[in-house]
């Protein structure tokens, strides 16, 4: 069984997709952190964010053994991460790896922006995570505070909101497969809810849809 969830940034995704594979015994692929890896590496060239096709070059080379999900989790990355991902050729360079992936014996759980709607349109559980722009700032910043970076986000709370407003604006109205809501997606807003209640509504969406 494949599972698809979408969302925008800090929107409880993440965990809510370990927590599912965890249960189901899946393998799981954050392939936020595809995008990041390559945003990270022209950041490391000093190669501009909007050199599409060097951008695709190191995309093509990527390698999911070789991903370091601590190095990449950054709030500077991240924003690399978005820029480079509307690039048409960056997406494409990298469907192969995702479609692999997700094309396992048994399944998979994939979590990202366009799971259900590129991706994995065949997927028969599809969900959609979201979550007020104010309480993902603030979900934002805890995670921030905790691993001392604050350094990063001298404008504090209301910093890290702007940049999760640019980060949605960018990853929704961009051309190639912006983030949107797959129509056979079950949406599930985590807004007011604790992890334990996101994930019990995670799991009867999932089962409602399981083959
Ligand atoms: O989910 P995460 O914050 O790690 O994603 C970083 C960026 O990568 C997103 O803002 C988005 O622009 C891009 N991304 C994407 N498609 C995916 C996963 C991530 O465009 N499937």
């Amino acid at each position: 069984m494949i599972i698809a969830i979408d969302g925008p940034a800090a929107s409880g995704k993440g965990t809510l997709a370990r927590r599912l594979a965890g249960h189901y015994g899946l393998p799981h692929l954050d392939t936020g952190l595809l995008y990041r890896a390559v945003g990270r590496a022209m950041l490391d060239r000093g190669l501009p964010l909007d050199d599409a096709a060097a951008a695709a070059g190191v995309a093509a080379q990527l390698d999911l053994d070789g991903l370091d999900p601590e190095a990449l989790r950054t709030g500077p990355v991240g924003a690399a991460a978005s820029v480079v991902a509307a690039h048409p050729a960056v997406r494409q360079a990298l469907i192969a790896l995702q479609r692999a992936f997700a094309a396992q014996p048994g399944g998979a759980v994939l979590d990202g922006r366009d799971i259900g709607t590129v991706i994995a349109p065949e997927a028969p559980a599809k969900l959609f995570v979201t979550a007020s722009a104010e309480e993902r700032a603030r979900r934002r910043f805890r995670e921030l505070v905790g691993r001392g970076e604050l350094a990063d986000t001298p404008e504090g709370l209301a910093g890290v909101l702007a940049d999760i407003r640019q980060r949605d604006a960018r990853d929704s109205g961009r051309a190639a497969a912006p983030l949107k809501v797959a129509d056979d997606a079950v949406t599930i807003d985590t807004t007011a809810l604790g992890i334990e209640e996101a994930f019990a509504a995670a799991l009867t969406a999932v089962e409602a849809h399981r083959p």
